[in-house]
């Protein structure tokens, strides 16, 4: 399977990073064409400028820097995502990822004023995933991140697509035998992937 791998974490020694290395080495063990798409080691700009936002719904005018972007995304069959929790969102440079790769005609049309989702090569998903605080603190607050993979994401790919949200919890306080716990638990993942 061709599976895009978006990792967002400016730090090569955090957990993330670990995780990520982790995700490509057993996607790539198992034979997936992976496309290793590191946002901070690529310097991807996640800020919309004012003329994307001018041209954002005319696909024949997509910025050239965001163009290979969209190449890679439509060339994806499943979609690896690895980045820390941080404000209950996404790091910013995946956010803007979002926001300027994530276009219509790209993964949604705009139909008589209504948004018809249509990133459908995109038929599994797995977020991987840490937040600094508890469950019970995330699902105090409703837990944004997960709603935004399993509702936004979800909604977005092919329908039916299996999709998953694995993250570790209370990383403040988590220890080496909790981190190894969920790496194992990620590898199990994507070993059948
Ligand atoms: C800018 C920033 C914002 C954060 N916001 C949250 C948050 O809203 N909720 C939470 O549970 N943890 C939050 N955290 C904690 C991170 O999720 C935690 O540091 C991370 O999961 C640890 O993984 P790492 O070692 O790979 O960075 C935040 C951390 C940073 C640096």
């Amino acid at each position: 399977m061709k599976i895009l791998v978006l990792h967002a974490h400016p730090v090569e020694t955090s957990f993330n990073a670990a995780l990520h290395r982790l995700i490509v080495e057993r996607l790539a063990a198992r034979g997936h064409e992976v496309d290793d798409c590191d946002l901070y080691a690529e310097n991807f700009e996640p800020r919309l400028s004012a003329a994307e936002r001018l041209a954002y719904h005319d696909p024949r005018t997509h910025d050239e820097t965001v163009a290979p972007h969209v190449e890679r995304l439509k060339r994806a069959e499943g979609l690896v995502l690895c980045y820390p929790v941080w404000n209950y969102g996404y790091p910013a440079i995946l956010k803007g990822y979002f926001d300027r790769v994530f276009l219509p005609g790209v993964s949604f049309e705009l139909v008589g004023g209504k948004v018809r989702p249509s990133l459908h090569n995109i038929r599994k998903v797995v977020a991987v995933t840490s937040y600094g605080g508890s469950w019970f603190r995330a699902a105090l607050m409703g837990n944004p991140p997960r709603k935004l993979i399993h509702r936004v994401l979800r909604a977005t790919v092919k329908p039916g697509a299996p999709v998953s949200f694995l993250a570790h919890y209370s990383m403040n306080l988590s220890t080496e035998g909790s981190r190894k716990a969920f790496m194992k638990k990620v590898a199990a993942k994507l070993d059948s992937f």
